[in-house]
């Protein structure tokens, strides 16, 4: 090993670092570091479905929620919701329209908040109709919240039978708060069901499809994996209510809407408006995964509802359905075009299997219950599909009974590939536990911190905030995950996304109103960590740390070598109110080239990102061009440094 005398300067760094590059140790798992998806603060619909209409084939509860009645003091006429002769059986109710014609009639739908438009782009409107008696004219219009009229469109001559009708309207002005207005002109009836308008501009331009900026912002991070579709949705409040995948594939207009759970869980942040379309459904979140080149990790129920709710259990005798939905899965996520499950894949346009690996047997679960229902689920699959790779719960907290319990049990049964820890704690929480996986059994089953997220006040607190004390906390804790890449598998942060005006939950990683997202500093670090990944952890010594009382470090930091590229990647944290100058050895290397330093920073621990200020607190990046071993390296106060350099 080369040694490294200490210049001068060297003897003035407070700290030095030392990266032992010839002493390769554990390989980093391509998965590494992913996305937690759950449909909550609307992030599925009113988020990452591009839908605009809420409540499109008047299937919520009250089937006319989200609409209102366009009726001027001159009009005359009936909105009636039907369900005789319906376009859909599955979905039997409509509304029919019966004017007089005195003046405009009609509803019109308030999309999810107000429905973002913007001039100049297309919007793709549709709606199933069928003409009952008269010539209306039917108008399909697009409003401004100051009740301007942006675009309009007309529809006539109607058969009797449903017929889907399709055109498109492009807004005058840019609105974030638009509306959709279908009235009638003339005298006459009509039948309307799945009225719907898309942005024409979606994620790779499909119909139908996903929010383009949404799913761009989370490609950005380049994930390792996506766990879908979360969460506490996968349980329900009582299994009635529980995601059953086979309900969300096939035509989108037979996929039966269902209540959400974060409709009515917290009661100081109720969304009465809140339901699943299923529009994203189990179809679109593997494309999604294989678009943006990330893992899918589907999250089944285990026979359980969510124990902070009714916490109903499937009896062991019917456990059996929920095992075979789990196989099917299998079979539609990998299956051959001549199965049964892999030909519904192939007939929804994906004759090729989607290399399905990872599969979650339940959410949040704890307690016996959940050993006895889990080695169940793990006797079948291991024998039927030993290259599927099992995640099981450990309960919503990281170190209580429940957690120990669970852990000692999957030990005992042998056949637990990665356990699903969540943690939602206070910043301290994060620094000091950077160390927490220093000590972990390496013979029993792997880690996957399946959701996490540093709480500014505390958990379900409306008052939580994405500020850079939390970002920092995560990535000095992230250090920790990374040097023992061996024993920790997989992490992603939780929840995804938050809609400004219609979340339940706060912090989360990425924050959007109807026109406009933001990354927060939260998502910078994630994304940090994911586009320098590395594939082999390199062992570093620290010298000259100091711990304060609440067991927060001065510095915490982790070593990767990229193979492809043939770099060493250091990551840095500073969370204290002073700059750190640190000597950066790398013993081992024999030739080390000029790099990059990449700084996530801002002038307060309490800084944020918003819609105003989505850069406040971005990486920014320099070159390095005379990077050495024994150089002295400054790590600004309130900081996350990442630094990439060539070295042999
Ligand atoms: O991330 C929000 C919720 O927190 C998840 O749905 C649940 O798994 C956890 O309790």
């Amino acid at each position: 090993m080369k040694k490294i005398r200490p210049s001068r300067r060297a003897a003035r760094a407070s700290v030095s670092i030392t990266v032992l590059a010839d002493q390769p140790g554990a390989k980093i798992n391509r998965a590494m570091w992913g996305l937690f998806f759950e449909d909550i603060n609307f992030g599925a619909d009113g988020g990452l479905y591009a839908e605009l209409v809420k409540n499109r084939s008047f299937a919520f509860e009250n089937p006319l929620m989200g609409w209102a009645k366009i009726s001027p003091s001159l009009a005359q006429g009936t909105l009636s919701v039907l369900q005789e002769q319906p376009f859909d059986a599955a979905n039997p109710r409509y509304v029919r329209l019966q004017s007089e014609g005195t003046a405009f009639f009609g509803i019109a739908n308030e999309g999810f908040r107000g429905m973002g438009l913007r001039k100049g782009e297309t919007y793709d409107f549709s709606v199933r109709i069928r003409g009952v008696s008269g010539a209306p004219v039917v108008h399909a219009q697009l409003y401004g919240a100051d009740g301007a009229l942006l675009a309009s469109t007309s529809l006539r001559d109607f058969s009797s039978k449903w017929e889907e009708r399709a055109v498109s309207l492009r807004p005058a002005e840019t609105d974030p708060k638009g509306r959709l207005q279908i009235v009638l002109e003339g005298k006459g009836t009509v039948d309307l069901d799945r009225v719907s308008l898309f942005p024409r501009r979606t994620w790779k331009n499909r119909p139908g499809g996903l929010h383009a900026d949404m799913v761009k912002i989370l490609a950005d991070m380049k994930p390792g994996f996506l766990r879908f579709p979360g969460g506490c949705i996968v349980e329900g409040s009582v299994l009635e209510r529980r995601y059953q995948w086979k309900n969300t594939i096939g035509p989108v207009e037979k996929r039966k809407p269902l209540v959400n759970r974060w409709n009515y869980e917290f009661i100081h942040r109720p969304a009465p408006d809140y339901f699943q379309s299923f529009g994203l459904g189990f179809f679109e979140y593997f494309q999604l995964c294989e678009d943006i080149d990330a893992e899918p990790m589907p999250i089944i129920n285990c026979g359980m509802a969510c124990q902070f709710n009714s916490g109903e259990l499937c009896p062991m005798e019917d456990l059996h359905i929920y095992i075979q939905d789990a196989l099917d899965l299998i079979e539609f996520a990998n299956g051959p075009v001549g199965s049964g499950w892999g030909a519904k894949r192939a007939a929804m346009g994906h004759a090729k299997p989607f290399k399905m690996k990872l599969l979650g047997i339940g959410n949040e679960q704890w307690g016996p219950q959940y050993i006895e229902r889990y080695s169940r689920f793990a006797k079948v699959l291991k024998e039927k599909h030993p290259e599927i790779q099992l995640i099981s719960a450990a309960g919503p907290l990281p170190e209580d009974e429940r957690f120990k319990f669970i852990w000692a049990k999957l030990r005992e049964l042998g056949n637990a590939d990665i356990v699903d820890e969540h943690c939602y704690a206070n910043p301290v929480w994060f620094f000091a536990n950077n160390h927490r996986y220093d000590k972990y059994d390496r013979n029993g089953p792997k880690v996957f911190m399946g959701e996490y997220a540093a709480q500014s006040v505390a958990m379900v607190s409306v008052k939580n905030r994405n500020n850079l004390e939390c970002a920092l906390s995560e990535a000095a804790y992230l250090t920790g995950l990374e040097r023992n890449a061996d024993v920790v598998r997989m992490a992603s942060y939780a929840p995804l996304f938050g809609h400004a005006e219609a979340w339940q939950w706060t912090p989360n990683l990425i924050w959007v109103d109807n026109l406009r997202i933001y990354g927060t500093p939260n998502y910078y670090v994630q994304q940090l960590f994911s586009r320098n990944r590395g594939d082999v952890v390199l062992p570093l010594q620290l010298a000259g740390i100091r711990k304060s009382s609440s067991g927060i470090e001065n510095l915490y930091a982790s070593a990767v070598r990229d193979d492809r590229t043939g770099e060493i990647i250091l990551k840095v944290v500073n969370p204290g109110s002073s700059q750190i100058s640190a000597t950066i050895n790398v013993p081992g290397a024999s030739r080390i080239g000029s790099g990059a330093e990449t700084v996530l920073t801002g002038s307060s621990l309490q800084d944020v990102n918003s819609f105003e200020e989505p850069k406040r607190v971005a990486p920014k990046t320099r070159a390095l061009k005379t990077f050495r071993s024994g150089s002295i390296h400054d790590f600004p106060r309130f900081s996350m440094t990442v630094i990439r350099f060539k070295a042999r």
